[in-house]
C-alpha cells in the first residue's frame, strides 16, 4: 500500500517534468506554448503553476514509465494510463492536453487536468478517482496558497484552474479552486483550518451563480465568514482581468465582495419578477425570511431600510414581518 503510494507520486511528477519539458523545449510543445501565449500566460506562470503539454501520441508517457521502471497497471490504477480496449497494453490517458497539476500536500503532483486547445469534448479532462486524489477533498492549488491563506485568514474560491491562475497573477495569492465537481463539506472543512473567511468567485453566468448560491449554506455551515466576488453577466474572473485588468479585478470583485446575505437578496431577484404587486409581495416575503435568518439587530434593520425605500413599504412593516418570520422559525 504504502510503497505503491509512493509509487505513485513519483510516477505523477515523473509525469509533471515530462509535460514541462514537451511545453517549453520540443517542437511538438509549441503549439501549446502558442495557445497559452494567446491566453495571456507568461513565462513566470507557467513556471510557477507547472504548466505543461501531453502530446498527442498514444504512448508518450507509457513509454516514458516502462523505460523508467515503473509498474503500468499500477499507473493504469493511478490514472496516467488507460488499458487498452482490443489488445494487451496501457496508452496514455491524457493526450494533446494542455496540462495542469495539482500538487499535494508535500508538492508533488497528485492528479492533473488536462485542457484541450479546440473546442471539444470534455474541454478539460480531470485524473480520475485514485489512492493519492480524492476530488471531494482536493482543492487545486490549497499546498501553494496555504501560507497567504493562513497570514489573512482569508482564502478566495474559484470555479476554474484558469480563474486562480489569472487571480495569481493579479496578486490574490490565496486562491484556490475545486476539481470539476461542486464544493463538499470536505472541502470546506480542509480549508477551515486555515481560514476564517471565504470570497466566493465564481463565474458570472447562470451556473456559476447557482453554484454560487449552493456554496453559502455548505460554507456557512462550516463556520466561515462569506462574501461574494461579483462579476458582469457571463464573465469569469480570467476574462474580467482581461478586459478590466488586474486591479480592477482586486478593488472591484475582490474587495468590493458583498457579504452573504447581499448575494442571496441580489440571486432571489432574478427569480422573481418585480413588474407587479404580486411578484413584489412573493419577493418581499422571501428576502423578509431571509433577513429575519440574520443574527444581527443592526443588521437586520439596514437591509430592512434599504428594502424598505426601494419599494416603498414602511421600515415598521418590514420589520413587524421580519419579527413574525423569527417567531415561527424560533
Ligand atoms: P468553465 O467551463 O467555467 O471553464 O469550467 P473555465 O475554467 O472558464 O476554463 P477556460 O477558461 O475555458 O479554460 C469551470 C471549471 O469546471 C471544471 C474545471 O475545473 C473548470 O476549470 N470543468 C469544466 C471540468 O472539470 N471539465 C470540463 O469539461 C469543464
Ligand atoms: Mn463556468
Ligand atoms: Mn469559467
Ligand atoms: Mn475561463
Ligand atoms: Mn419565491
Amino acid at each position: 500500500r504504502q510503497k505503491e503510494q509512493e509509487k505513485l507520486r513519483e510516477a505523477n511528477e515523473f509525469a509533471k517534468k515530462l509535460f514541462t519539458f514537451v511545453l517549453r523545449n520540443t517542437a511538438a510543445g509549441k503549439p501549446a506554448m502558442d495557445y497559452l501565449r494567446s491566453r495571456g500566460f507568461t513565462d513566470k506562470l507557467i513556471e510557477e503553476f507547472g504548466i505543461g503539454y501531453a502530446p498527442s501520441r498514444w504512448d508518450t508517457l507509457e513509454k516514458a514509465l516502462a523505460r523508467n521502471g515503473f509498474d503500468l497497471p499500477e499507473m493504469e490504477q493511478g490514472g496516467l494510463l488507460l488499458k487498452k480496449q482490443e489488445s494487451e497494453g496501457y496508452v496514455d490517458r491524457f493526450r494533446d492536453r494542455v496540462m495542469f497539476p495539482i500538487n499535494g500536500n508535500d508538492g508533488r503532483a497528485i492528479a492533473f487536468a488536462g485542457r484541450l486547445m479546440s473546442d471539444g469534448q470534455p474541454k478539460y479532462l480531470n485524473s480520475p478517482e485514485t489512492p493519492l486524489f480524492a476530488k471531494s477533498r482536493t482543492l487545486y492549488r490549497l499546498y501553494e496558497a496555504r501560507g497567504a491563506i493562513r497570514k489573512t485568514r482569508q482564502a478566495v474560491l474559484f470555479e476554474g484552474y484558469v480563474d486562480v491562475i489569472k487571480a495569481w497573477s493579479a496578486g490574490v495569492t490565496n486562491g484556490v479552486a475545486t476539481m470539476g465537481t461542486a464544493l463538499t463539506a470536505d472541502h470546506a472543512a480542509v480549508l477551515r483550518r486555515f481560514a476564517d473567511e471565504v470570497i466566493v468567485c465564481y463565474d458570472g453566468d447562470d451556473a456559476g451563480q447557482a453554484a454560487a448560491a449552493k456554496s453559502l449554506p455548505l460554507l456557512e455551515q462550516a463556520g466561515f465568514q462569506v462574501r461574494v466576488g461579483l462579476l458582469p453577466p457571463g464573465m469569469d474572473p480570467d476574462e474580467y482581468i482581461g478586459s478590466y485588468g488586474p486591479e480592477a479585478f482586486v478593488r472591484e470583485v475582490i474587495e468590493g465582495a458583498v457579504s452573504a446575505i447581499k448575494f442571496k437578496l441580489i440571486y432571489l431577484r432574478k427569480s422573481h419578477i418585480l413588474l407587479e404587486d404580486d411578484g413584489k409581495i412573493r419577493y418581499l416575503r422571501d428576502a423578509v425570511k431571509l433577513v429575519a435568518r440574520q443574527d444581527s439587530p443592526t443588521e437586520r434593520e439596514i437591509l430592512l431600510k434599504e428594502l424598505s425605500q426601494e419599494f416603498n413599504i414602511s421600515l415598521d412593516t418590514l420589520k413587524q414581518e421580519t419579527a413574525d418570520v423569527r417567531r415561527q422559525e424560533k
